[in-house]
């Protein structure tokens, strides 16, 4: 299943709708390294990559929710770290799996499910705060 961004995920803070957009291009850039098999120094840097991006999107969202005074910010905040461990744990079950890619490709569906149910549920909620501020 491709990991794609659609327009019904639109939080409509332009910026944090950007950042969605790459974020699930990265999240796919890491799944179709492990569906082409590709080296595991490359997946290595994909899952890094992915890593990175989502803890730089989650400070700027954070950042933003406490600038407008977001009441649902430690919430916001508990999910976000929630994901930061699920993404190392597959990590380390990719290195500790020897770089079976089966590991990535099988995470596939968890991240795709993670990232549309967290936009959908709690993202969309700090659009609409904001649209009443
Ligand atoms: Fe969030």
């Amino acid at each position: 299943m491709p990991v794609e961004w659609t327009p019904n995920l639109t939080v409509g803070v332009e910026h944090i709708d950007e950042q969605h957009k790459t974020w699930f291009k990265k999240a796919n850039e890491l799944f179709e390294a492990g569906k082409e098999r590709r080296a595991k120094e490359y997946i290595n840097q994909m899952l890094d990559f992915l890593d990175e991006y989502t803890k730089m999107h989650f400070r700027d969202e954070e950042a933003y929710m406490a600038k407008i005074n977001y009441p649902e910010l430690e919430a916001q905040k508990k999910a976000h770290e929630s994901f930061i461990n699920d993404l190392a744990k597959l990590k380390s079950d990719y290195n500790q799996n020897n770089g079976n890619v089966l590991v990535i490709i099988n995470a596939n569906n968890m991240v795709l499910k993670w990232l549309t149910n967290h936009i959908l549920n709690m993202d969309k909620k700090i659009g609409e705060f904001a649209k009443n501020l």
